[in-house]
């Protein structure tokens, strides 16, 4: 038997009822769904099985034995092991592989000066084996990709023998190829008889690994089902409690003036020779595969790196910035696509984030006006859905997807020419997906000058009116939106028609 069970659990944070009376179970080797909005709880309930939050009310059970989890450790030795987006957060960068495979048993079991290292490396390297790592368990972790270390993270939880492995997003910032690697080792691992808990907002992958799915909805359950007997759109409207008509809104926004320009542009992140236009009222896909070079794109764009070659215009100007700032001042915004990293300051409240960027508009000489702020914090956590107790609180204590909200919303209030979106739907549920969408298309309907950057060919085809396609560090193509498809998007990604290529400019 392996059964895990939560009855009745409820928690509270100041302000916030984030789960009441959640009743969850996983048995005998099954991969669950844990779906919901943002907000909705799911971290939460499993950060609580993790050990993370020792106060809760309510009881878990393992093979029908109560159980007190108090903290990480604890729930270690019940063989709960939890995966979070952030696997950095969880890894020591320069220690290698195998060290970092092994690291409860380096600290818990090495009592004296004497550690057998050949046992370590040789234990490490089955790990390894089992979740189909395949690198040198020699190389250190800092040098590994996001999937590797998730690999390394996996295949630390299999030596601890773990019973239940969480994963809580952790597809939303890997490439196709590497998704299907990890749910290959998912299945792995749950014919090895451990339940996996799946967090994911992307549900076409929830119903391919999925037998079973929970729905939480705003801290309650809503239930769990069989992933055969429900659709993509019965799944949303129980997530959601409502329907969702029309993902992207079906807008015509008139076109103006070429605003942005890029010639010729090569310089750090491997961007080559890229040249791309933009008009008011535009918005233009940037698509690619993971690695294309996109987000190295954004980020040169927005003034961090060197331009080794050619030039940024803004309505005819050239403009030579330098860092983020100097992007800012000349008109530019960019919603980054690692949100903790670059996009938002978690320590700090709500409303600081969101006026930051913009917060001249708030200020008399050297006085902040506080009311100003105040009201433009509620204004923009109302528009673009912030799930909140008040504009006052701290982004640390946001949910993920949240936070991400708050890394949109920031910029919407700014009045750049031009907005650069690096992937901003990224952790963010399809109910707010649809809203950010919106906004988007307000934001062009204004005049704005709009670049989207993304792997998901569906935003590219709903969202956008024109679209470039980007390989290795080159724009490669240019597609008119209307004309092209998922397939042909893809064709380009990968690289297919390089030998007839002209260049895009
Ligand atoms: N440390 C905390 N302090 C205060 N409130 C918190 C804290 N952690 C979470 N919350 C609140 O609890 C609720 C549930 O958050 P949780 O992170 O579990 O959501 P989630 O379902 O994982 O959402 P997402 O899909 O955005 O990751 C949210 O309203 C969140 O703001
Ligand atoms: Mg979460």
């Amino acid at each position: 038997m392996n059964k895990l069970s939560m009855k009745g659990i409820t928690k509270t944070f100041p302000g916030v009822k984030a789960l009441s009376n959640v009743d969850f179970e996983v048995s005998n080797g099954e991969i669950r769904g844990l779906i919901g909005a943002n907000g909705a709880g799911k971290s939460t309930l499993m950060k609580i099985l993790a050990g993370v939050y020792p106060e809760y009310e309510g009881e878990i059970y393992i093979n029908d034995e109560k159980v007190n989890i108090t903290c990480p450790l604890s729930a270690i030795n019940h063989g709960i092991v939890i995966v979070y987006q952030e696997v950095d957060t969880a890894l020591v960068p320069y220690l290698t592989v195998a060290e970092n495979i092994m690291m409860h048993s380096i600290i818990n079991e090495n009592k004296g000066a004497f550690i057998n290292w050949k046992k370590i490396r040789c234990e490490a390297k089955k790990a390894a084996e089992l979740v189909g790592l395949d690198t040198d368990i020699n190389r250190l972790v800092r040098d590994l990709t996001l999937s590797e270390k998730q690999m390394v993270l996996i295949g630390r939880a299999v030596y601890q023998n773990a019973k239940h492995l969480i994963l809580d997003e952790p597809t939303a910032p890997l490439s196709v190829q590497e998704t299907e690697r990890l749910f290959k080792i998912v299945k792995r691992i749950k014919d090895e008889g451990m339940n996996v808990i799946f967090i994911s907002h992307r549900l076409d992958e929830i119903f391919q690994i999925c037998e079973r799915i929970t729905v939480l909805r705003d801290g309650q359950l809503v239930g769990t089902y069989d992933a055969d007997s429900l659709t993509i759109p019965q799944t949303v409207e129980k997530m959601l409690g409502r329907k969702i008509q029309n993902a992207y809104p079906d807008i015509e926004t008139s076109k103006g003036d070429v605003v942005f320009e890029v010639k010729n542009l090569s310089g750090s992140g491997g961007i080559n020779n890229v040249n791309l236009e933009i008009r008011a009222g535009e918005i233009v896909g940037l698509a690619g595969l993971v690695g294309g070079g996109k987000t190295e794109l954004c980020k040169l764009l927005f003034g961090e790196g060197n331009v080794t070659e050619g030039a940024i215009l803004l309505k005819g100007k050239a403009i030579q910035a330098k860092t983020p700032a100097q992007a800012v001042k000349s008109g530019l915004a960019l919603v980054p696509e690692e949100r903790r990293k670059e996009g938002i300051f978690v320590h700090e409240p709500i409303d600081t984030n969101i006026t930051l960027p913009t917060l001249e508009k708030y200020c008399k000489g050297s006085l902040m006006q506080k009311r100003k702020i105040r009201s433009a914090s509620t204004e923009c956590i109302r528009k673009v859905g912030i799930k909140t107790p008040s504009e006052r609180q701290h982004v640390s204590k946001l949910s993920g997807g949240n936070q991400q909200k708050v890394a949109i919303g920031k910029w919407l209030l700014s009045d750049a020419d031009v907005f650069i979106f690096d992937e901003p739907t990224k952790g963010v549920d399809v109910g707010s997906k649809s809203e950010i969408y919106g906004l988007i298309k307000d934001l062009a309907g204004q005049g704005k000058a709009v670049l989207y950057a993304t792997c998901e060919f569906d935003e590219i085809l709903g969202l956008t009116d024109r679209v470039y396609v980007m390989y290795k560090g080159t724009t490669v193509k240019e597609l008119t939106t209307k004309d092209t498809s998922e397939e042909e998007l893809l064709f380009y990604s990968a690289g297919g028609g390089l030998d007839a290529r002209q260049n895009v400019g």
